[in-house]
C-alpha cells in the first residue's frame, strides 16, 4: 500500500486549486446571493480538462482515473461547492452512463461534446413520488413505431435547463416487474414535448440550478435507448454508486474549506487577551475537524481507487459518502461556532458553507439510504 499520491495527482490538485482560488473564489458570494449558475465557469472547467478526467483520450478525455476525478471535485468544493456539484453531476451522472452503456454511435454523437465540456449533462431519476424509493418512478416510455414516447415529470434535477443532454429513466414494462420494469434514455434539450417546470429556490448550492423536467408526449428516436431495455433501474443504481464518490469528494472539499477558514480565524480572533486558538475548547474543535476530514478523505480516495481498479466499490462509496457528508456538516457547523456571532452573518463565508454542506447528506441517497446500502451488503 502506498498512501502517497503520485506526482500526476499532485499536479492536478495544484492546477485545480489555482483555478478554484483564481477563477471561482472572486464570484462565489455573488453567485450564491443572486442564485446564479454561470455556464461560462463550466466551459472553463471543460477547457481545463476537468469534464473529461476519467475518460479515455479517444473520447476527448484526460485518460486519468476516478481518484484524479475525486481530487478535482474536492479542490472545487474547498472553494465553491456549487462548482463541485456542477462537475460531479455532469461527470458521474450525466456522462458516465453514456460512456459505460452507450453504443459506439451514441458515444460519437453524445459523449465527445460532454467529455470536452462543450455540452452539459444531467440525470433524471427522482420524481415527486420516487425519492429514496427510486423504484416507485411513474414516468413512462412507450415504443410507437420507431420512436419512444415519454410522459412524466422528474424533479430537483441538477444542471436543470442549462444542460444539453439528459439521461432519463422511465418505465417501459408493467409495474409488477419491479426492478426489471425500467429503461434509460438519452434525451436532448429542444426535443418537442420536453420542457422545464418549477425552478427550486434552495438553502444552499445556489450557484447551481435545479428544476423539473417535464415530458408530454415527448418523442425520441428508438436508438436513444441507453443500454438494454429493462436494465434501467440497475443502471441508475450503478450510476449512483459512482456518483456517491463525487459527493463524498465534494463533502471533503467543503469540510477542508470550512476548517481552513476556522483555523485562520481562531489564530487571529483575540478574546480573554489571547487568540482563541490558545483555548483548549477551540483546539479540541480543530483537532476533531482535522481527524474527521482525514478519515473522510481516506474513505473517499479508497472508494475512488477501487472503482478505478475495477473492484467492487458500491458499499465503499456509500461509506465514503455517508462519512464525508456528515463530516462536512459537523465541520461547517463547528466553523460557524468558532466564528461566534460573526459566523452567523453573511459577512463571513462559513454561513454559506454550512448551507452548502447540508445537501450532501440528502442527495444521491440520504444518509439513511447509505446506511441501508451498507447494512444490506453486510447482511447479504
Ligand atoms: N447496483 C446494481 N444493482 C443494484 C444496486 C446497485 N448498486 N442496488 C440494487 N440493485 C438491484 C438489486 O440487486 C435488485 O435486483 P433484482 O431485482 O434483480 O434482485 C434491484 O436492483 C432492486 O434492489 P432492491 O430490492 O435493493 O431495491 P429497493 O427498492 O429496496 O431500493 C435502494 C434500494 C438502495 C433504497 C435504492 O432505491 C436507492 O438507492 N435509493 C436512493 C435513490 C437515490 O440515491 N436517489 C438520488 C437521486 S439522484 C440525485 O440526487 C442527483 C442530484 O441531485 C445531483
Amino acid at each position: 500500500m502506498d498512501f502517497k499520491l503520485g506526482e500526476e495527482y499532485e499536479m492536478l490538485r495544484q492546477s485545480v486549486r489555482d483555478f478554484a482560488e483564481g477563477v471561482l473564489a472572486p464570484g462565489v458570494v455573488d453567485r450564491d446571493e443572486k442564485e446564479y449558475f454561470d455556464r461560462g465557469l463550466f466551459e472553463k472547467m471543460g477547457e481545463l480538462g476537468l469534464t473529461g478526467i476519467p475518460f479515455e483520450e479517444k473520447y476527448g478525455g484526460a485518460g486519468m482515473d476516478y481518484l484524479a476525478y475525486a481530487i478535482a471535485v474536492e479542490e472545487l468544493g474547498r472553494i465553491d461547492a456549487s462548482a463541485a456539484d456542477t462537475l460531479s453531476s455532469h461527470v458521474s451522472l450525466g456522462v458516465w452512463p453514456i460512456w459505460n452503456w452507450g453504443t459506439e454511435e451514441q458515444k460519437q454523437k453524445y459523449l465527445l461534446p460532454l467529455v470536452e465540456g462543450k455540452k452539459l449533462g444531467a440525470f433524471g431519476l427522482t420524481e415527486a413520488g420516487a425519492g429514496s424509493d427510486a423504484i416507485a418512478m411513474s414516468t413512462k416510455a412507450v415504443l410507437d413505431g420507431d420512436e419512444w414516447v415519454l410522459n412524466g415529470r422528474k424533479i430537483f434535477i441538477t444542471n436543470a435547463e442549462a444542460a444539453d443532454t439528459y439521461v432519463v429513466f422511465a418505465r417501459t414494462r408493467p409495474k409488477e416487474m419491479r426492478s426489471k420494469a425500467f429503461s434509460a434514455f438519452i434525451v436532448e434539450k429542444g426535443t418537442p414535448g420536453f420542457t422545464f417546470g418549477k425552478f427550486e429556490k434552495k438553502m444552499g448550492l445556489r450557484g447551481t440550478q435545479n428544476c423539473d423536467l417535464v415530458f408530454e408526449d415527448c418523442r425520441i428516436p428508438q436508438e436513444n435507448l441507453l443500454g438494454q431495455e429493462g436494465d434501467g433501474f440497475k443502471m441508475s443504481m450503478e450510476t449512483l454508486d459512482g456518483g456517491r464518490i463525487g459527493i463524498a469528494a465534494q463533502s471533503v472539499g467543503i469540510a477542508q474549506g470550512a476548517y481552513e477558514i476556522a483555523l485562520a480565524y481562531a489564530k487571529q480572533r483575540v478574546q480573554f487577551g489571547k487568540p482563541i486558538s490558545a483555548l483548549q475548547a477551540i483546539q479540541f474543535k480543530l483537532a476533531d475537524m482535522a481527524l474527521e476530514i482525514k478519515a473522510s478523505r481516506l474513505l473517499t480516495y479508497d472508494a475512488a481507487w477501487r472503482k478505478s481498479q475495477g473492484l467492487e466499490f458500491g458499499t465503499d462509496a456509500a461509506m465514503a459518502k455517508l462519512k464525508a457528508s456528515e463530516t462536512a456538516n459537523r465541520v461547517a457547523n463547528q466553523a460557524v461556532q468558532i466564528h461566534g456571532g460573526y459566523g452567523y452573518t453573511r459577512d463571513y463565508p462559513v454561513e454559506r458553507i454550512m448551507r452548502d454542506a447540508k445537501i450532501c447528506e440528502i442527495y444521491e441517497g440520504t444518509s439513511e439510504i447509505q446506511r441501508v446500502v451498507i447494512g444490506n451488503s453486510i447482511l447479504r
